[in-house]
């Protein structure tokens, strides 16, 4: 039988070598960097703009802190067991002991801690902080998010607006498969299922944009399921309220080529699907296009508002977000400038 090549020092008791501590190091600093935050963007739950939000972030420091804290004492217990001195090795030592403080009464101690706390925070989260200065209705699509003012008597998409410092109720329902309502930066997720309404809320201490996700795999364009919730001082808020309530600007007040857009858009089929209020495009298979202009965003959070994307979002949709249930609408170029300028004409 041939002999196997004889090992002369095993790797195990080499001192850590250059390529592992590269490798230890590197990965700190990646676990580091991926907690950074970088604006709206990038929305963080250690970063919380709400009191829902801020319980929940107090709970995973805690929740952190422990953990490390265990972690800890577990090393250096095991460091104190490795290099311990012979001499203390034949001390008497009651096993059973340890067994029982360190590995139930301790453990047992901390769940309950733990347990406590996570019941204090999800009873927290169940109902608003503040008495809610309103109901919306938000109504998940694959793959954007309608979005109801019914007490206002309007609709818009993929973005909603709260006053600053007052409680918001959010009725969350689906028109077609399991979807998740979710602002790191104001609370936690809410399930949302076809044919049952589930209620979170909104609040934010500060005004600002927050970005909101789908958290639910619901098909090929999830992760183009974003949304933007906009906190505004309260006096500002109601002027959006009265702005998104009234019907869409009138093309004839507009400009001539504005006006030429929407005969570009009521000649076309765009209007079965979609809906502008005070004109007879009535559809309501599609997002409510009456404040278009105003928002933020396209395509449930995928591209920023400008003309150019517009444009390049009606001839071009499913080169943008594959899969999405809006067809590519080619249009000669001057049709398509006439659309846009109708389109940008609805603030
Ligand atoms: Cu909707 Cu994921």
């Amino acid at each position: 039988m041939p002999q196997l090549p004889r090992r002369t020092r095993s790797p195990s008791t080499r001192p850590v070598s250059r390529g592992w501590a590269w490798i230890i190091g590197f990965s700190i600093i990646a676990l580091l960097t991926s907690c950074a935050t970088s604006g709206g963007q990038a929305p963080s739950l250690l970063d919380p703009h709400g009191p829902a939000a801020d319980r929940v972030a107090l709970l995973i420091w805690v929740l952190f802190s422990i953990a490390g804290t265990v972690c800890v004492l577990v090393l250096l217990f095991l460091l104190w067991a490795l290099f311990r001195r012979h001499s203390q090795e034949n001390r008497p030592f009651n096993e059973n002991r340890v067994i029982v403080v360190a590995g139930v009464i301790i453990p047992a101690v901390i769940l309950f801690i733990v347990f406590g706390l996570a019941l204090a925070t999800t009873s927290y989260l169940s109902s608003p902080a503040t008495t809610p200065r309103l109901t919306v209705n938000v109504v998940a699509h694959q793959w954007w998010w309608e979005v109801q003012y019914p007490g206002q008597g309007f609709a818009t998409a993929n973005e909603l607006h709260i006053p600053v410092g007052q409680s918001v109720l959010v009725k969350l329902t689906s028109a077609d498969v399991q979807h998740d309502f979710w602002v790191p930066q104001l609370n936690d997720k809410m399930d949302i299922y076809p044919g049952k309404t589930n209620t979170t809320w909104l609040q934010a201490s500060s005004a600002g944009t927050y970005r909101g996700e789908c958290a639910e795999f619901c098909g090929p364009e999830h992760a183009l399921m974003n949304f933007m919730v906009v906190a505004d001082p309260p006096a500002q808020f109601e002027t959006w309220l009265a702005a998104q309530a009234a019907p869409a600007a009138q093309p004839v007040n507009e400009s001539a080529d504005a006006l030429k857009g929407y005969q570009v858009f009521i000649g076309s089929s765009c209007s079965y699907c979609h809906a502008i209020k005070g004109t007879n495009a009535a559809g309501n298979y599609a997002p409510d296009l009456t404040h278009l202009a105003s928002r933020q965003t396209l395509a449930a959070g995928t591209l920023p508002n400008t003309r150019g994307n517009l444009g390049g979002w009606i001839a071009n949709t499913q080169g943008i977000k594959p899969g999405n249930r809006m067809p590519a609408y080619p249009l000669d170029a001057q049709n398509m400038q006439y659309l846009l300028d109708y389109l940008e004409s609805l603030k």
